[in-house]
């Protein structure tokens, strides 16, 4: 075959080749790109976007990034490329549309000391059955008189523990106070009890793990936090064969009992799936609430008039009671409390328990003219959201008030 035949023949292809390419180079091209700076290979940004600062601000790094680029930038995080969100409309945008145009995506560090079937790892289908599982065992009419009488209880277990004159720190008092309360709920232990008490110990080094680097070597905290957690596994799975045991007798009423009782009755999770779930309840339950409790006795002082409403809207509810001649709190009584109510919305606003949620783009996604291509992590933070003056009048300040009659961010956050 002569040459030129050859070429005549190929030609189709090489043109359908040159095609290709052009629609490839088009297709690149055609994403608009929030601006911003991907740093250096590998490790992008990641250094300077991690670098700490006071939960009431926004930190160096996103106050530079937003003057420079705006709400809404790109750069390169957890060695991921990635789009940066602190506009309140692509956040909620972003969380209304979870599980079809975005999902979760943490780090994979993540998933080695949560659990492979923690459901911060999971997404899909199953991590919609975890999340039922949980929200159908809280639901359960349980909020309303166990778990209230439980709060209370153990409210009442910690306060009374505080000698006159003494100082302490109000974050470890909360801790105790939350991991009380998770223990009991989870699997029904009771709080002093020696078995609590080395649970809570294991769960202690467990934690610093969690928020450690992520370095499997001998003697760094991530190493003590995964044997921490083979032990806390191990004791779980002990409670749940206790309990097999037991409904096998017939002694217990597995229906009203705790989380681990619920999920054995009412799912059929293998026993690794019910292990990840507990523990990654425990550790979320535990760790936001404790915070915000923290942080609300922190800046309650600062506002001094704030306390005094509290305090006489508690002790009114009170008076209402003992002329009723009724003891316990109730959800009734819950309800009433309405400034309390915007206290704990202040607290959580300027407090920032958590900053940032990981979400990754199932699909080519495209927003107020940006592009955010299938596959690129999302980082919505919340606390930019909270603590951005075009929505919060003087966001700065601690001021319950602001949540009365709703009149904030009402009109103001863009609809969708
Ligand atoms: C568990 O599996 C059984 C049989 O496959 C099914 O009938 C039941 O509905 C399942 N239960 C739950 C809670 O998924
Ligand atoms: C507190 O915040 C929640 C969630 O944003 C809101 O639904 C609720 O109405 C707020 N409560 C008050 C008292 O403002």
């Amino acid at each position: 075959m002569p040459d030129s035949e050859y070429v005549v023949l190929l030609l189709p292809s090489i043109l359908t080749l040159f095609l290709f390419f052009i629609l490839i180079k088009r297709k690149r091209t055609r994403f608009n790109l929030p601006p911003g700076n991907m740093g250096w290979p590998l490790i992008g940004e990641t250094i300077g976007y991690l670098k700490p600062y006071s939960a009431t601000s926004i930190g160096e790094f996103m106050q530079q990034r937003i003057s420079r680029y705006g709400k809404i930038y790109k750069s390169n995080l957890f060695g991921e490329r990635t789009v940066v969100s602190a506009d309140a409309g692509l956040n909620k945008f972003i969380l209304q549309n979870e599980g079809r145009l975005f999902e979760c995506s943490y780090p994979r560090s993540i998933g080695g000391i949560l659990g492979k079937w923690s459901m911060l790892v999971l997404v899909g289908d199953m991590h919609r059955d975890m999340r039922t599982i949980s929200l159908n065992f809280l639901s359960h009419a349980r909020l309303r008189t166990h778990l209230l009488r439980e709060v209370e209880k153990h409210t009442l277990l910690v306060l009374n523990s505080w000698k006159e004159d003494c100082v302490f720190p109000a974050q470890d008092e909360a801790k105790k106070f939350t991991f009380n309360l998770m223990a009991t709920h989870i699997m029904s232990m009771d709080p002093g009890h020696p078995e609590t008490e080395q649970l809570k110990k294991e769960y202690v080094t467990f934690m610093k793990g969690v928020v450690s680097a992520p370095l499997n070597l001998p003697g760094t905290a991530y190493r003590k936090a995964l044997q921490s957690r083979s032990t806390i596994l191990k004791f779980i799975e002990g409670k749940m064969e206790e309990k097999i045991r037991k409904m096998k007798e017939g002694r217990e009423n597995l229906e009203e009992d705790d989380l681990l009782g619920w999920v054995l009755k009412h799912s059929n999770l293998s026993t690794e799936q019910i292990l990840d779930l507990i523990l990654s309840l425990l550790f979320a339950g535990h760790e936001t609430s404790s915070v915000a409790i923290a942080l609300a006795i922190y800046f309650l002082p600062g506002c001094p008039t704030a306390v005094q409403q509290l305090r006489v809207e508690h002790l009114e509810i009170a008076r209402a009671k003992k002329q009723l001649g009724e003891m316990e709190l109730n959800w009734e009584d819950y309800k009433k409390m309405e400034f309390t109510q915007c206290v704990i919305n202040e607290t959580l606003r300027l407090g920032n328990v958590v900053r940032f949620l990981h979400r990754k783009a199932l699909k080519d996604v495209r927003y107020k003219g940006y592009d955010i291509p299938c596959g690129w992590k999302v980082l919505p933070v919340i606390a930019a959201v909270h603590l951005d003056s075009c929505l919060f009048d003087q966001p700065q300040l601690f001021n319950p008030w602001r949540w009365q009659n709703h009149i904030i961010t009402k009109h103001k956050i863009p609809s969708l």
